[in-house]
């Protein structure tokens, strides 16, 4: 595996298995990789004939009071990983190659991006837009893979890249999870042994989600209640959002049902947690 930390580098790399008429799949990340970054990484592999793999702690997607400066960070091992899961190449940028002075142009994705965690996390999404835009731009892919545990950023990536005529498919993998239900995240290593066992409760309010739209559609006001207790009933936790809605325009919806969003942010600790469900 090759490890390339300039634009021009990437670019010649990628330029010239274009030529030969490779087939290129992008997998964008932060690092510290799990089972769920690998995950993207084999899905390239399958459907490419080349996987690019970015890790970039992207400052402009975390608010000042965030945890950037804390990100967790392990690039020897996270090295390994990516070559076991056949990556050809890492392309990890310095934040002065992505960003260097006197940049000054965003992505800015209208809509999709008030609610949910664009609501409690202001700029969050312009960060994220911009990032990707530009790794599109650099690497020039012909697939990009997101991960739904994500899915609001996978829905402001897939409008960005329509709205702007991006010519990358959008591939979107479904969430991989601990045993016991924890959605893999690399904010995970925050957690105490005890917050650890809090946070199942995410995964628990999705599962009571899914039963109580079982029979048919409910209320979205009664369902967020129910979800509200089951959470609050577990220690540590304070609740950011629960929303239900269309996943298509992330809209609140009176009645959910079957092909209903609900999407949960909760703090565990000092963590804050995100995970979802399409019922
Ligand atoms: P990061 O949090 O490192 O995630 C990289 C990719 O892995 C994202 O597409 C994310 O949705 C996916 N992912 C994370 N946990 C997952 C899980 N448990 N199951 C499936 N997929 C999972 O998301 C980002 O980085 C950044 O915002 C980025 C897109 C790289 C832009 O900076």
């Amino acid at each position: 595996m090759k490890v390339t930390r300039t634009i021009p580098e990437i670019r010649s790399l990628t330029s010239e298995w274009k030529r030969e008429g490779e087939r290129i799949a992008l997998v964008p990340t932060m690092g510290f990789f799990h089972e769920g970054h690998l995950a993207l990484m084999r899905k390239g592999r399958e459907l490419a004939d080349r996987v690019v793999v970015s890790l970039f702690v992207n400052p402009t997607q975390f608010g000042p009071n965030e945890d950037f400066e804390q990100y967790p960070r392990d690039f020897e091992r996270d090295l390994a990983l990516a070559e076991g899961a056949g990556v050809d190449v890492l392309f990890s940028p310095e934040p002065n190659e992505m960003y260097p002075p006197g940049h000054s142009t965003a992505v800015e994705v209208e809509g999709l991006t008030n609610g949910l965690c664009g609501a409690s996390r202001p700029g969050h999404f312009r960060g994220v837009a911009t990032v990707v835009a530009k790794l599109f731009n650099i690497v020039a892919p012909d697939i990009a893979i997101f991960g739904e545990k994500d899915f609001q950023q996978l829905q402001v990536i897939r409008r960005f890249t329509k709205d702007l005529d991006f010519p990358v498919e959008i591939v979107g993998h479904p969430i991989v999870r601990e045993e016991d239900g924890l959605a893999m995240s690399s904010r995970n290593s925050y957690l105490s042994p005890e917050e650890r066992r809090s946070a199942t409760c995410l995964f628990r309010a999705l599962q009571k989600a899914r039963d109580m739209a079982s029979q048919g559609p409910v209320s979205a006001a009664g369902l967020k209640e129910a979800l509200e207790k089951e959470i609050l009933a577990t220690p540590h936790t304070r609740i950011d959002y629960i929303f239900a809605g269309d996943p298509e325009t992330l809209e609140e919806q009176d009645e959910v049902g079957r092909g209903s969003l609900v999407a949960l942010a909760v703090w565990v600790g000092k963590t804050r947690l995100i995970d979802n469900a399409i019922l």
